[in-house]
């Protein structure tokens, strides 16, 4: 571990203040040209009494801007302190989580996952662009029926077509044979550049791509790809629940991943995490960008510094050990919803590193799903699947009268 150390409060608290003090301080220096300042003290509590065991609240009231990517060259020198603690956040995902070699690798906190998924396709959109002159019509997006609804969103952002492949209906995987087809069908069409996304986790249903699956169809052709990995919802969960690493930057393949903190980390809404190998980020530097210092590579722009010490406090807080126990509970809470569904007869899907349980529909009465707050994989009139995500706030205690009174409808 290089970074990422289990810290007391008081040591916590003492970094988030020095960096805060490293900030630039409106009331104590005259600061003229930047259009940015604390929060409105007539609305917000702004009493050191109050803030000062507080440093999340703290860094929200001070407000530092973490505009740009501060893993590389030159950023706004008005916030460095705290886009020090960022920078530090992104060595814990990139290095210790996802077993980056030191420094090799960029990031920064992006709104959300989709974000972060957009920001990898815009990647290599681009980079395809620069090195094969490729056009527009030529680039698309390979990914799993299941993948979420940003990979689309992407593709009409971004101009490209995606194509999906479909997985099997019982085990949620994508195959040798499906995948195959579908890189066909797109060639037909004219594709040469595939942007492939692998889920670490799907939204629905919890499952997990095997990488080598996409790879090994593409090396069959003389097609260029890249590959990004969604773990917008499995960055936090899935390394910490296997000993498989394809999905980890020790496989070459693997050029950038997305993770969401506001998921399965509980941090403030506004914290997704994009990582990428060093480097693919400047395709997409925004040279007109010029009154930001060290120019910006990120989609978003302008972007709240409060987030990324929030996420940094709670991984701190954690430290990699107890991070790893509070998974393996999740787990654990999952395999006994399991154990009763088959006791039941009930037919699910989970992967077994996951701690997201989707119930075939036809088992759950909609009051039932109504009542317990299950969602569905489609809000129209007929979902197939109904399902359970094992969070922190979900106890054994609460999945028991569910449980039982699925028990009395059957
Ligand atoms: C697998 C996956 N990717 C991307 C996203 C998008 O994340 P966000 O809502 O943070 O933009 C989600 C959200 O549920 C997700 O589950």
């Amino acid at each position: 571990m290089q970074y990422w150390k289990k810290l007391t409060k008081s040591e916590i608290k003492s970094r988030v203040d020095y960096a805060l003090a490293k900030n630039i301080n409106y009331q104590e220096r005259t600061i003229l040209g930047i259009p940015a300042s604390h929060l409105d003290e007539n609305v917000f509590n702004m009493d050191p009494s109050f803030l000062n065991n507080a440093p999340f609240l703290k860094a929200m009231t001070d407000n530092p801007n973490h505009i740009g990517c501060h893993t590389m060259g030159e950023s706004e020198p008005f916030f460095a302190g705290t886009q020090k603690l960022e920078k530090e956040l992104i060595g814990i995902v990139a290095e210790d989580i996802l077993k980056c070699e030191p420094n090799q690798y960029d990031g920064y906190v992006a709104s959300g996952g989709t974000e972060a998924n957009i920001q990898a396709i815009w990647i290599y959109r681009n980079q395809f662009r620069k090195q094969f002159d490729a056009s527009y019509g030529e680039i698309c997006i390979l990914c799993s029926e299941d993948s979420h609804y940003s990979m689309p969103k992407a593709g009409n952002i971004l101009d490209l077509d995606v194509f999906y492949v479909p997985v099997t209906d019982d085990t949620r995987e994508i195959t040798g044979q499906s995948v195959e087809k579908t890189i066909q069908e797109a060639k037909t069409q004219g594709k040469r550049y595939f942007i492939v996304v692998a889920n670490m986790m799907t939204t629905m249903f919890g499952s997990v791509d095997c990488v080598e699956t996409y790879t090994k169809a593409l090396r069959k052709t003389d097609l260029k790809f890249r590959l990004h990995v969604d773990g917008a919802y499995g960055g936090f969960v899935y390394p910490f629940s296997t000993d498989n690493d394809e999905m980890t930057f020790l496989n070459p393949d693997i050029s950038s991943v997305t993770l969401d903190a506001h998921k399965m980390v509980q941090a403030p809404f506004g914290t997704g995490i994009f990582v990428a190998r060093k480097g693919l980020i400047d395709n997409v530097f925004t040279d007109e960008a010029q009154y930001v210092s060290g120019l910006d590579a990120t989609l978003i722009g302008s972007r709240s510094g409060a987030n990324a010490i929030a996420v940094w406090m709670i991984l701190q807080t954690y430290g990699p050990h107890d991070w790893f126990e509070k998974i393996h509970i999740l787990n654990y809470r999952t395999n006994w919803l399991c154990n009763q569904l088959e006791d039941l007869n009930i037919e699910f899907y989970r992967h077994p590193s996951s701690n997201i349980v989707a119930i075939r529909a036809k088992h759950i009465p909609p009051e039932l799903a109504h009542k317990y707050g299950l969602v569905p994989d489609t809000h129209n009139e007929s979902p197939s699947w109904y399902k359970i995500v094992l969070m922190e706030h979900v106890h054994v205690d609460h999945l028991l009268p569910f449980v039982e009174e699925l028990r009395e409808k059957l």
